[in-house]
């Protein structure tokens, strides 16, 4: 027992921190048969399994301020974890821990906003950037199995019968979903990413959902030896105030088996885009989601008009129905209708005049702001996948009372200099980011329109002062790498489960969010020169003299 004596004016309080048996430990542990205990000056205590989990283990121990989680065997010996855990004097429980890891919630520092939102987002731990979570399958082996073999032929969803989310304060249970392997070239690889849906295997009209989402997707970012360049990418959209994809990272188990560290991000489901533009409210206008894709240099969603006929598109390869949305006209045979109508307006609009102007580009997206933004983070992080270079990984999704469409830009991995077989682009001028001789009509409103091409570039002068410079990324950099250091070790020596591409990473190459590693470009090297070649293109620099951010 511990007495301090607080003084307060006249009288003093003698107040007694009672520490003894008062704090909850709590730790997700793989022990086998073996028991988890927990080491509070020099002593073992016994902790049980949690009713919301065999895998979680609590219990009640007196308060230290150091502490170790242990495996205790049958002979009775402990195994306790090789570093030493803090608990701040006021604690009462440690949060739901990971056996192994040294730490759990980490001081990340925030990116300053560059724009208060344009649309109000769910507020949701969905985009969390502070710990790692923990997700828990017992799915069907054989039907995972199948297209861990096979990962490119098509598949059914295996049946998820039980699955456990559990982050630091909240431990979520959920039965019956489906598990299957996502993408497309990402089933090339050696550890294959997946989506989860929830309910596929429940005949009740039941409908779960995990931070309001119905389904979402484990990103295995098998080509990123760091692992953050999808989540720093997400991170600044959201603080350039537009509305995009969440994300955290977790750790996956599958019926007591290690698959790796993983990004949960968003996937669609009906309606997934009220989520992100209108604060996760159900609205009846919100209409169809067509989602912009690349086959190769001439087959690319670029938004060309190319008359009235689907036949003229690509459609079942570049551009594919996402999501219906609340629009009962929609089907698979008439979507392209509302796009193609998109693309004729996109066509003959008015380039150079102000907004409200007839015929100008406010007539046909719903913000001209939220539209530049998202094109300049593309640009600035050279994704060259993406939207503006690529014409593919973005989301168009119309509002079915205005008829006005959003642009939400999405798949993250090959940013910040990742896989760029073409080194100039990161210091190439925003007017010749592109491919000679390919066509980006909802680009070339923006830039090459003299009322809009100004804004553009106040675009690209804000969001580097706030926050899209290394003065501000690299402390953030290096906190996510003292985070990751042990998970992405942990996912480095996991085997690799299924054919394909069998890159293999290790903890060093973690490094890579800092320098350059190889060839691969380093994330900070990349937004370092990045930045300085845009700042002397538009002479000034990346200090943030800019005015405060009026409140939201
Ligand atoms: C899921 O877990 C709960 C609690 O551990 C258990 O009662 C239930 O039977 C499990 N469901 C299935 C489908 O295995
Ligand atoms: C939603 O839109 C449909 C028409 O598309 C209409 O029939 C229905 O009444 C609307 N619902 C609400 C709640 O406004
Ligand atoms: C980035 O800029 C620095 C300083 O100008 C230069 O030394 C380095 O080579 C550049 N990196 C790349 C990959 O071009
Ligand atoms: C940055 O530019 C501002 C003018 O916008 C100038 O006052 C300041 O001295 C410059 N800072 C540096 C470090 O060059």
């Amino acid at each position: 027992m511990k007495i301090s004596l607080v003084s307060t004016g006249l009288i003093t309080i003698a107040i007694a921190f009672v520490h003894a048996a008062d704090v909850t430990y709590s730790v997700i542990a793989f022990p086998g048969s073996d028991k988890v205990g927990v080491q509070v000056a020099g002593q073992d205590y016994p902790l049980q399994r949690s009713p919301m989990h065999a895998n979680l283990f609590t219990g009640i121990a007196p308060f230290a301020a150091e502490y170790r989680y242990t495996i205790l065997n049958s002979q009775g010996q402990a195994q306790p974890e090789e570093t030493t855990r803090h608990l701040d004097n006021a604690a009462t429980t440690t949060g739901n821990e990971f056996f192994g890891r040294s730490k759990t919630v980490y001081d990340i520092p925030a990116l300053p906003r560059a724009y208060n939102p344009i649309y109000p987002a769910l507020a949701s731990d969905m985009d969390r950037d502070n710990e790692i979570a923990t997700l828990i399958l017992r799915a069907n082996m054989d039907a995972i199995q199948e297209f861990l073999d096979t990962p490119t032929a098509e598949h059914n969803f295996a049946q998820v019968y039980n699955m456990t989310y559990i982050n630091h304060h909240t431990v979520y249970n959920f039965e019956n979903a489906g598990l299957k392997n996502a993408g497309q070239s990402s089933k090339d690889k050696g550890k294959q990413s997946y989506k989860v849906k929830f309910n596929k295997f429940d005949k009740s009209t039941k409908k779960d959902h995990l931070f309001g989402r119905r389904a979402f997707k484990l990103r295995a970012g098998a080509t990123d030896p760091t692992l953050i360049r999808e989540k720093l990418m997400m991170d600044s959209l959201s603080a350039s105030g537009v509305a995009t994809l969440n994300s955290h990272w977790v750790r996956l188990f599958i019926n007591d088996e290690p698959f790796g560290l993983y990004l949960m991000t968003d996937d669609s489901f009906k309606g997934f885009t009220d989520n992100l533009i209108h604060g996760g409210e159900k609205m009846n206008s919100t209409g169809v989601t067509i989602k912009g894709n690349a086959m190769d240099q001439d087959t690319e969603a670029n938004l060309v008009y190319n008359g009235p006929s689907a036949a003229n598109y690509d459609h079942n390869d570049v551009y594919i129905l996402e999501d219906k949305g609340r629009d009962p006209t929609i089907s698979k045979e008439n979507y392209m209708a509302p796009l193609i109508d998109f693309m004729d307006r996109l066509s003959k609009t008015v380039i150079g005049t102000d907004a409200q102007t007839p015929g100008t580009i406010t007539d046909l997206m719903d913000s001209a702001e939220h539209t530049m933004i998202h094109a300049a983070m593309s640009f600035l992080a050279g994704s060259w996948d993406g939207f503006w270079y690529q014409a593919s990984n973005y989301y168009l999704n119309q509002n079915r009372e205005t008829k006005k469409w959003y642009l939400i830009t999405y798949d993250f991995d090959e940013t910040f200099g990742n896989g760029l077989e073409d080194i100039e682009l990161m210091t190439t001028p925003y007017q010749n980011y592109q491919r000679p001789g390919s066509k980006r009509p909802l680009i070339d409103v923006f830039i090459k329109s003299p009322y809009y091409e100004p804004k553009f570039q106040e675009i690209l002068k804000t969001l580097i002062k706030r926050f899209y410079n290394p003065r501000v990324i690299k402390p953030r950099l290096e906190a996510w790498t003292a985070m990751l250091k042990e998970d992405i070790a942990w996912d480095r020596s996991l085997p690799f489960r299924s054919p394909g591409d069998k890159e293999k990473f290790t903890v060093n190459d973690l490094n890579n969010a800092l320098v350059t590693v190889g060839s691969r470009m380093g994330v900070l090297e990349w937004i370092s020169n990045r930045t300085s070649s845009v700042c002397q293109q538009l002479n000034f620099n990346d200090t943030d003299d800019l005015p405060a951010l009026p409140s939201a």
